[in-house]
Formats: C-alpha cells, sequence, structure tokens
C-alpha cells in the first residue's frame, strides 16, 4: 500500500478539524509498520481513511494506492469487495466487530462465503482451524457458541480469526490490546503476530505505545498533530532518533532496569487541538530544542536513506 497525502479534515461546529495533514505511508508485502503516536495524533482517522470507514462529512484527499489502485476512487461495491478479503482490520473492542445474535462459526463461515464461492461444509471446516489457528480450544464446540459466551481475549481471537478468514493481504490492527486485561495483552499480540505470518499479509500496527512495537515492527512511522514526525526501520527509531518528539516518547516507556522510585518521565504540555491554524511547528510549545526557526513546519527530510525526520534541529537532536 502506498498512501500520498493524505489529508483528512472534520467540519465541526467549532470549525474544521484537520486530523491528517499531508501523511506519506508505504507497507510492502509482508512487512510491518507500527504506527505510533499520542492520543489524537490521527493514526486512527488515517487507518479508517485507507478502508473508507469514516463518516460521510469526513473530507478525504490524497491517494491510497493498493496493488496500484487507488482506493479512495473505487465505487462502494468495489470497495466492499476489498474490505475483508484484501484489507482487513482488528478493531480495539472485539464486539464492533462480531455480531452478538449470529454464533461466532457462523460469523466466520459468512465472511468466508461473503468473498469467495465456498460451500458452507467447507467454509465450516475452515472457520475451525483458523479458530484453532488463533489458540482457541476445542474450536469446534467454540464455533457453535455467542459472542458473548467467550472470554474479552476469546473474543478477541475470534476477531483475530475473522480478519485472516479470507487471507488478506494487509491486517490493520489498531490498538488490538488496549482494551484487554494485561496479562493477556501479550498473548494476543502474538497471535496477531503468529497468524499474520502463517497467512503471510502485511501488518500495520497502531498504537500508542512504542515499547509494543519494538520486538514486532519492521519500520515505525511516528505521527503528532496529523503528520509524520519521524519514519525508519525500527532500530533507526529506537537507537538512532533525531526527532525530538520521538525521543520523548523513548523516553516515556517504563524500563525494567530503571532504579526504584525513579518517576517515569511524560513529555511536557499537551498535543495542539486539531482546530489549531498555528503554521509553527505544533510540538514548539513541548519541546526543548524550540527557538525562533521553528515559527514554521519543518518538511519530512531524509537522515540517512529510508529515515526521515521533521524537524528544524535535526542536527542537534541527533548529537
Ligand atoms: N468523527 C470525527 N469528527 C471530528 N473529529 C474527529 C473525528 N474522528 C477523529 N477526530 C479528530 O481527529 C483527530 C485525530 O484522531 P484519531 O482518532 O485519529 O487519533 P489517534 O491518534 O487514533 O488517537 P488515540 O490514540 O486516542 O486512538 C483528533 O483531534 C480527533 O478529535
Ligand atoms: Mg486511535
Amino acid at each position: 500500500m502506498e498512501v500520498q497525502g493524505l489529508t483528512v479534515e472534520f467540519p465541526t461546529e467549532d470549525g474544521l478539524v484537520r486530523a491528517v495533514r499531508g501523511v506519506d505511508m508505504h507497507i510492502a508485502e509482508g512487512e510491518v509498520l507500527g504506527i505510533v503516536g499520542e492520543s489524537g495524533s490521527g493514526k486512527s482517522v488515517t487507518a479508517l481513511a485507507t478502508m473508507r470507514l469514516l463518516p460521510k462529512r469526513a473530507q478525504v484527499s490524497g491517494q491510497v494506492l493498493f496493488e496500484g489502485r487507488d482506493l479512495l476512487t473505487l465505487s462502494d461495491r468495489a470497495m466492499r469487495g476489498v474490505r475483508g478479503s484484501d484489507i482487513a482490520m482488528i478493531f480495539q473492542d472485539p464486539m464492533t466487530a462480531l455480531n452478538p445474535v449470529f454464533t461466532v462459526g457462523e460469523q466466520i463461515v459468512e465472511m468466508i462465503r461473503a468473498h469467495a464461492p465456498v460451500g458452507k461444509p467447507l467454509a465450516w471446516k475452515r472457520t475451525v482451524e483458523l479458530l484453532d489457528l488463533v489458540g482457541i480450544s476445542e474450536p469446534s464446540r467454540r464455533a457453535r457458541q455467542y459472542p458473548h459466551e467467550f472470554s474479552g481475549g476469546m473474543r478477541q481471537r475470534a476477531m483475530i480469526a475473522m480478519a485472516v478468514a479470507n487471507r488478506p493481504k494487509l491486517l490493520i490492527a489498531d490498538e488490538p490490546t488496549t482494551a484487554l486485561d494485561v496479562t493477556i495483552q501479550a498473548q494476543v499480540m502474538e497471535v496477531i503476530t503468529e497468524v499474520q505470518k502463517a497467512v503471510g499479509s502485511a501488518l500495520l500496527l497502531i498504537t500508542h505505545d512504542l515499547g509494543l512495537v519494538a520486538g514486532i515492527a519492521h519500520r515505525v512511522q511516528v505521527m503528532y498533530a496529523g503528520r509524520v514526525f519521524e519514519n525508519g526501520a525500527t532500530d533507526e527509531i529506537f537507537y538512532r532518533s533525531v526527532n525530538p518528539y520521538t525521543k520523548g516518547l523513548l523516553r516515556s516507556i517504563p524500563r525494567l532496569d530503571a532504579k526504584e522510585k525513579t518517576r517515569l518521565y511524560t513529555i511536557p504540555g499537551l498535543p495542539p487541538s486539531g482546530l489549531s491554524r498555528n503554521e509553527a511547528c505544533p510540538f514548539r510549545p513541548r519541546c526543548e530544542f524550540a527557538d525562533a526557526v521553528c515559527g514554521t513546519v519543518p518538511e519530512l527530510v531524509e537522515v540517512v536513506p529510508g529515515h526521515q525526520s521533521r524537524c528544524h534541529h535535526t542536527q542537534e537532536v541527533s548529537m
């Protein structure tokens, strides 16, 4: 997928909310891309825009090329064909994907049959295999149960099974473990990456937790105030970040080797509102490097091949 100049604006009573302000993004076949950033930075809106799942009043422009086709200009019908087969999404809340009045198995069968001419018995067999793949024990019995008979973690697993039912080429997971108990977050994350590898799809993993992407993503894209602030291979971002915002996020990750009773760092201040018309660097009020040149929004520039940063002070930050 190749996203170019994606812009999303919402007309609201308070004015135009500029949620996404010119985002470029590419995900190669089989690649895992992590999108991180604080709340409100535009991560979900970016993902929802590529899937065309935003409310009608959202004003979307730019290009979302998927295998060369611009998804933003497809007919609704063609887009329904893409969703759930070429691209599938895993949400934070499994109940947004599961229907309470059908059994889990029926829903996965339905998902398979909506996109491929498969008979019911074969689709059922495949459903049981999928539930097994995501680690649900006694899958043939469980397939006959309703979502409310599943625990939260099992529902999340069922939604993952449904998402990969048609072997999508791209899987988008938006905060897939945030709503879960900490003890099962790691398990569910493991299921997602195992299944993603088994199916061979690419994964777009959205999270505010930089620590979560560390061991999983090939590349990380850091978003702030609707823009990409840094982008590069995971090691580049973790060990050679040249962006003050990313560095702040990195310092905010809890460390097991920290001295007892050291306070966890948080970036001072808050992100700007989506209504902001300020043409200064949006991180300026929170940044220790800020000075007069930060009165304009910096461009996203290449630091080393494949590693880009948006900051007027890249030279100083990297030292
Ligand atoms: N339907 C909507 N109408 C108006 N504004 C919206 C709408 N959806 C999102 N926004 C605004 O767009 C901006 C980006 O929101 P988004 O949900 O993409 O953030 P996020 O990075 O996913 O944050 P979080 O980590 O909290 O999920 C925010 O300012 C948000 O208030
Ligand atoms: Mg979000």
